[in-house]
Order: C-alpha cells, then sequence, then structure tokens
C-alpha cells in the first residue's frame, strides 16, 4: 500500500495543479464566448427593431418606442434599451438605463464586441448599434444586456472542471495502483529470483509468475552475468595485486570488517631450545600463502598452539602479536589435548582425509573415534571464532581439510558471517570420496559456506559431482553453486600462490654469493651441478620416485656422476604416523644405496637434510641450484614450484615440475614430466642441466610473469571481491524482501 501511496500521491498533486490552471482559462473563454453571444443578440434585437422605428420614419412617438422597448426588455438578459435620434442630446431609454451612459459619449462604447460596464447589480454588456430610420435619418440603437447569467454559467464551469478531473484522478489513481501492484509483485519476485540466482528459466513458472517478464529475465541475468565476469576480469587485470590493493579492496568493498582466519596449523611455532625460545616458520604451503595476506589485512588468525613454548608466549586471552620483530596481526592458539590431536589431526586429518584426496596409494583409515575428536575440535576452532568477532558479519577465511565442519557450524552461530572456506588438498572423485564414512557431515560442514574454493577447476567439479551423487543439494552447473537448506555456497576456482616480489631478506644475498655458500656447505666442488628438491617428507611429494630419477639419469647419462648432486631438503612433518615413519626410513634408505651406486666420485649424489630449514636456508638452495625437481604424485598447487621461480631473479635454472600439479596447469615454460616414468624424468633432467642460458632465461621470464602477475594478493583479492558482490547481493535481496513485508503489513492495515 505505501507503494502505491509513492505512485498516487504524486499523481494527484500533479492533476491539482492541472485544474488550478485550467479553472481561470475556462472562465475567460466562457467570459469570451459569452460577449460573442451578446453581441450577435444586440444585432439581432437592432435588425428587429429597426422596422417599426422606420415606420415612425418622421417623427417619433416615445410612447410607441418605449411600449415596444419594454416588452423587448421583459427578456430576462436584456437589461436595458435606449435611442438617441440625429443630434438629440437626450436618449428616450427604458428606466433601467444606467445614468452614466449619454447620448454625447456613445462613442467610447462603440468596440467590437462590445463594452463591460460596472453596473449597481453587476456586470453590464453595453452594445451601440446605429439605425437608419429614413432617407435623412439616422439613430443609434443602446443594447444593455444583463451579465450576471455569464457569472452563474462561469460558476456552474467551475464545478464541472473540479468534477471531471476529481473523476479523472479517481480513475488514474485506481489503474495506477493495480498496474503498480501487478508489476511491482511480478517484478519483484523475478529480481530476487535473478539476485538468488535461481534458475528461473530452467524452472519455468518456479520463480516467476509473469510469463512475459521471462525474456527479459534471461536478457537481464546473461546481461548481470556478463558485466559482473568482465568488471571482474577489468577490475582483476587492472590491479597492481600488492598488500596495498588488498587492504584497498577490504576497505572499500568490504567497509572494514574484520578478518578472522582459522586453520590447523599457526603461521609462528614457539619452541623452547634449551633456556631459550625460539621461533620457527613451518614448512607449510598454506602458511606461505596466508602469512603476507594477514601482514597485509591485520584481523586475527586462530589456530592449535602445537609449539613447546606456544603457552608460555600468549596473553590471558591466549593471543600473541606477530610477526615477532614487527607486529602486524594477532595469532590467537587453540589447546588440544594429547588425546584429541591424536584424533582429529594425525586420525582424522591425516590418516583420513590426506590419503582420501590424494592418490597417492596410502590407504584413508577411518575410525569412530578419530571422527569423535573431529567433531569435538572443530566445534572448539568454532566457538573460538564466534568469540574472537567483533561483529555480527565478519569475514572468516577457514582453511583447509582440518575444518570441514566448521563453516556449518559458524553459519549456525553467526548467520551473517561471510564465510570463504578453502580446500587446498585435491578434491577427489565421488567413487574415490564414498569411501569416507562421514562423507555427507563432511559435504554438508563445508557448504555452510558463502564460498568455498578450491585451486583448479578439475577440483571444483569433483567436488559438484561428490554434491550431486551424496546430497538432497540443489546443484546449479552453469554457474557453478550448489544449495542446501535454502543456503547458497558458490564453488569458485582459486589457483593459490606466493608472495611477489619475495621479502627482501630473501634475496638479500646475490645468487652468485649462494652458489658458492651453498657449495661450501655442503663441501662439493665449486664447478658441481647441483638439483633441488625442497618437501615436508610427505608420501604424496614423490621424493621416492625423484631419487629414481636421479638414479636413472646416472645410468643413462654416466657422464653426470661425479658432476651433479642431488640435494633434498626434507622437513619432517606427521611422524607418529606409521606411513609417515616407514616412508621416511624409505626415502633415507633409497638415498643411501643411490649413493653407494654412484656417490664414490669425488661428491654424493644425493644429499638428504632431514630437518627444519628457515625460509632464508631454503631460498639460498633455490638462488644456487641448476634446477629445481618438484614430483608431486598428486598435488592441489604445489608453491616450492612458484617459490623457486620467485628466487630467480637473475632468470637461470630450470623447474622441472610434476604434471599432477596444480601448478602444472599455470607454468606450462617448466619441463612437465610424470614422475612415475624415471626414464622420462631422466631426460627431463638432462635436458635441464644442458639447456643454453638464453632458454633458461626466456623459460623463466615467462614463468616469474605469471607468478608476479598472479601472486598470493590477487588470490586473497578476487575471494574477497567475490565475498563483496555475494554480500552486497544478500543485501539487496534482504531489501526486497523487506520492501515486499512492509507491504504486507500496509495491506494488513488498509
Ligand atoms: C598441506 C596442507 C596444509 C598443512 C601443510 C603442512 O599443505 O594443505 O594445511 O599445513 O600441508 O602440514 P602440517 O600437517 O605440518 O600442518
Amino acid at each position: 500500500m505505501r507503494l502505491s501511496l509513492r505512485f498516487v500521491i504524486p499523481l494527484l498533486i500533479t492533476l491539482g495543479i492541472l485544474a488550478y490552471a485550467v479553472v481561470p482559462l475556462v472562465d475567460k473563454l466562457t467570459l469570451r464566448w459569452s460577449m460573442h453571444d451578446l453581441d450577435i443578440r444586440a444585432t439581432l434585437i437592432a435588425n428587429t427593431i429597426q422596422e417599426p422605428l422606420q415606420d415612425q420614419a418622421e417623427s417619433i412617438q416615445p410612447k410607441k418606442l418605449l411600449s415596444l422597448f419594454k416588452r423587448v426588455t421583459d427578456d430576462e438578459r436584456v437589461y436595458a434599451l435606449g435611442y438617441c435620434a440625429g443630434n438629440a442630446a437626450t436618449m428616450l431609454a427604458t428606466p433601467s438605463m444606467p445614468k452614466t451612459i449619454s447620448c454625447t459619449d456613445l462613442d467610447q462604447f462603440r468596440t467590437t464586441g462590445g463594452t463591460v460596464l460596472n453596473g449597481e447589480r453587476g456586470l453590464l454588456h453595453v452594445a451601440i448599434r446605429s439605425l437608419s430610420t429614413g432617407i435623412n435619418s439616422s439613430g443609434n440603437l443602446v443594447l444593455i444586456h444583463d451579465m450576471s447569467f455569464i457569472e452563474r454559467r462561469s460558476a456552474e464551469s467551475k464545478i464541472y472542471v473540479f468534477y471531471f478531473f476529481a473523476g479523472l484522478a479517481l480513475i488514474v489513481s485506481i489503474l495506477t495502483v493495480i498496474i503498480a501492484q501487478l508489476s511491482w509483485r511480478g517484478w519483484m519476485q523475478g529480481i530476487r529470483s535473478l539476485m538468488r540466482g535461481e534458475g528461473l528459466l530452467r524452472q519455468p513458472g518456479a520463480s516467476i509468475h509473469v510469463p512475459e517478464l521471462r525474456p527479459i529475465a534471461r536478457d537481464l541475468q546473461r546481461l548481470v552475468a556478463d558485466l559482473e565476469s568482465e568488471h571482474r576480469s577489468r577490475d582483476e587485470s587492472q590491479i597492481s595485486w600488492t598488500p596495498e590493493s588488498l587492504r584497498t579492496i577490504l576497505h572499500g568493498e568490504l567497509s572494514g570488517k574484520d578478518v578472522i582466519v582459522v586453520s590447523n596449523r599457526e603461521p609462528y611455532i614457539h619452541q623452547h631450545t634449551g633456556a631459550r625460545i625460539e621461533v620457527q616458520r613451518p614448512a607449510s604451503g598454506l602458511v606461505t600463502a596466508l602469512e603476507p595476506i594477514m601482514r597485509a589485512c591485520s584481523g586475527i588468525w586462530i589456530a592449535h598452539g602445537g609449539g613447546s613454548a606456544d603457552r608460555d608466549t600468549v596473553d590471558q586471552h591466549d593471543r600473541v602479536a606477530v610477526p615477532p620483530d614487527n607486529p602486524a596481526y594477532q595469532l590467537r592458539r587453540i589447546w588440544l589435548t594429547k588425546e584429541e590431536e591424536a584424533g582429529y589431526y594425525y586420525g582424522f586429518a591425516n590418516e583420513g582425509l590426506w590419503p582420501l584426496c590424494h592418490i597417492a596409494h596410502v590407504r584413508p583409515t577411518f575410525r569412530s573415534s578419530d571422527w569423535a575428536h573431529y567433531v569435538t575440535v572443530n566445534q572448539k576452532f568454532a566457538d573460538a571464532v564466534v568469540k574472537e568477532a567483533k561483529t555480527i558479519d565478519p569475514v572468516v577465511l577457514v582453511q583447509d581439510y582440518h575444518l570441514a565442519l566448521v563453516p556449518r557450524m559458524l553459519r549456525e552461530k553467526l548467520p551473517d558471517a561471510t564465510i570463504i572456506t578453502f580446500w587446498h588438498i585435491p578434491w577427489p572423485n565421488p567413487e574415490s570420496f564414498a569411501i569416507c564414512p562421514w562423507r555427507e557431515e563432511i559435504v554438508a560442514g563445508l557448504l555452510g559456506s558463502s564460498i568455498l574454493g578450491f585451486h583448479t577447476q578439475f577440483h571444483c567439479n569433483n567436488f559438484v559431482d561428490t554434491v550431486d551423487r551424496f546430497m538432497e543439494a540443489r546443484v546449479d552447473r552453469e554457474a557453478l553453486g550448489v544449495t542446501l537448506g535454502g543456503k547458497k555456497t558458490l564453488i569458485r576456482r582459486y589457483p593459490i600462490s606466493i608472495d611477489w616480489p619475495p621479502e627482501k631478506a630473501l634475496m638479500a644475498k646475490p645468487a652468485e654469493q649462494c652458489r658458492q655458500d651453498i657449495r661450501e656447505q655442503h663441501s662439493l666442488p665449486i664447478n658441481q651441478f647441483i638439483g633441488i628438491g625442497v618437501d615436508r617428507l610427505d608420501y604424496t611429494k614423490g621424493i621416492i620416485e625423484r631419487f629414481r630419477a636421479v638414479e636413472r639419469l646416472y645410468e643413462l647419462k654416466p657422464e653426470w656422476i661425479g658432476r651433479f648432486t642431488f640435494i633434498q631438503i626434507a622437513a619432517p612433518t606427521r611422524s607418529s604416523i606409521f606411513e609417515y615413519k616407514s616412508h621416511e626410513e624409505l626415502v633415507i634408505q633409497t638415498a643411501a644405496q643411490i649413493n653407494e651406486r654412484f656417490g664414490g666420485h669425488g661428491a654424493p649424489a644425493i644429499i638428504l637434510k632431514v630437518e627444519h630449514h628457515e625460509p632464508w636456508q631454503v631460498y639460498e638452495h633455490y638462488r644456487a641450484a641448476e634446477l629445481c625437481f618438484v614430483s608431486s604424485l598428486h598435488d592441489g598447487m604445489n608453491l616450492v614450484a612458484k617459490e623457486f621461480v620467485a628466487a630467480r631473479e637473475d632468470q637461470r635454472g630450470v623447474l622441472v615440475l610434476s604434471q599432477f600439479t596444480g601448478a602444472a596447469r599455470e607454468l606450462p615454460e617448466a619441463l612437465t614430466v610424470n614422475p612415475y616414468d624415471a626414464d622420462q624424468c631422466a631426460a627431463a633432467l638432462h635436458v635441464a642441466l644442458t639447456m643454453p642460458l638464453t632458454e633458461q632465461r626466456d623459460r623463466m621470464r615467462l614463468m616469474r610473469g605469471l607468478v608476479s602477475e598472479f601472486n598470493v594478493y590477487r588470490w586473497a583479492g578476487r575471494m574477497l571481491l567475490d565475498a563483496a558482490t555475494m554480500r552486497r547481493r544478500i543485501h539487496l535481496v534482504e531489501k526486497s524482501e523487506s520492501l515486499t513485508i512492509s507491504k504486507g503489513v500496509g495491506r494488513s492495515n488498509d
């Protein structure tokens, strides 16, 4: 109703103004027409009187004439009649003739159409007509009409005009209200459906009840999608992605909402080493990517405090400001019992989900006791997020397979939060995922997110297929969205990346100096060729396959024996899991075997360093090597590949990259290999070691261009931009819904 009034009130005002303008016009016209009438009547009367006057041609008989005049003035509109003969000064007139009119000043009334005079009882119309009464005689007839009937007629006209406009206003208002109601209802339904991205057209009649709106809706939907993608790609390519641009997005597009990151692994681990406390940066792709984002955005990062000195370094709220040397954000630590850690982290996450999602031929193990801990710990993380949120609608970035249930748990407590979940590892096909006894719970948990991100389109598709197979959810394959329980989750590809340019401290030592220092450090000849591998000691990384490829190189190209050494940095990881322990043993054993076969020529074939390395040490190795070999058997992205490229600002070095990494899709200038094919890998190593510097430079330049352009700020920025668009859409839908509700209230008040 309120909506209709918005149409009707301006309409009524307009009609009122129109009526106000029309009334004087009608008045004027009535007067003009009436005067014209009177003038014609005057001529008619004059003609009628002329004849009897001519009969009295020689001598006018006043009595007779007056009686004639009297008869004429019986007409209610004729007020007075008079006659001025020849040059006579006195007028023969009916008694009603106004005193102001005399025979001597008739000329002033001789105007076309007559003259209006103010009489004692109102307006009078004066007309003078010349009459010829004989051959040589003439006179002037003075005709006075009463104009009061014109005033009456004018008043009547005004009333008619008023009724006319009032009627018009009523009819137009009723029509307007009806049309507005009908089209508003239809449009709003259409727009709401569009906002929700629902299939207006795929489900005829489901959302739009106004069939004529459908073609418009289709065009509108297409237009919105085009504009959005155009806007996004334009924005994306036009932005130079830096910490600053990320901050701008956060403040501009998300009005400075607080950002909460939640992950299992913490970015800084405090460890007791003797009497001292040391800070470690963990070997984790997730941490490598997110740490620069948090430095740029501030906010809070919630993670498991797993370091031996973690409890000694937090405040009373379990928070510590990091990075320790230049604090930019808060790290909030979550404490887990030994049992919780064993069940949730080692058990369900790393013995269950990790091998389930990586096709690396290690059987996943699922235990109900692990699942129970997984649920409890996820709830612990979700509660911490709720506690740390400063607003009812924070932006929460949930990370990885450890916390699959957190999005739904959060959605229940913070329904207005924007939850962006990123799955850092591959998502398998539905058949593989079906192995998990809690597959529905995991998927439902993830679908609490506003946006769910994967590294590749392939993983997005696998996830959507899994939902389609196991859930009672609506899957929109075109827009890649899933709606469960009325809540929509967008499934999007966001290839993760690294900080660009890398921290100054990591690149401080010149590449040439790194070459010398690393060879010296490992007691290698100064002109020794070096290959480098940097991984957690994880069976998915293909370290055994890598070593076998080096061995095959020596077999196929013996000229490299003694001239080429492969250095493997292997960070200890998840060591209490049996598969990891036995894998570590196998890696050590394999390296020893190969060294035994090919190492006795002045330099070892393989140098294996199973220990933690700080980022600056890793970068020193990257910058010293001729090649970097990434041979993962299955990897979501693999940031080592991108780090190696970033470290080589000297544009030297060759990347040998497994085709089973997400990175291989982005870096085609690497030498792409199948890690299971030892011969192919050995050939690639040989090509890398003999590649001319110009070709190395050309390949490296292209890869550096890509990593610099698609850096980690772009990764996070795209997610935040999408989240901002989503928030705007939701607000629009809510606005339109509240309008509908208030319309409903208005109706009941009517
Ligand atoms: C992978 C996972 C991360 C994890 C990292 C290190 O990259 O996706 O979530 O942090 O491995 O593993 P860890 O078990 O030591 O955290």
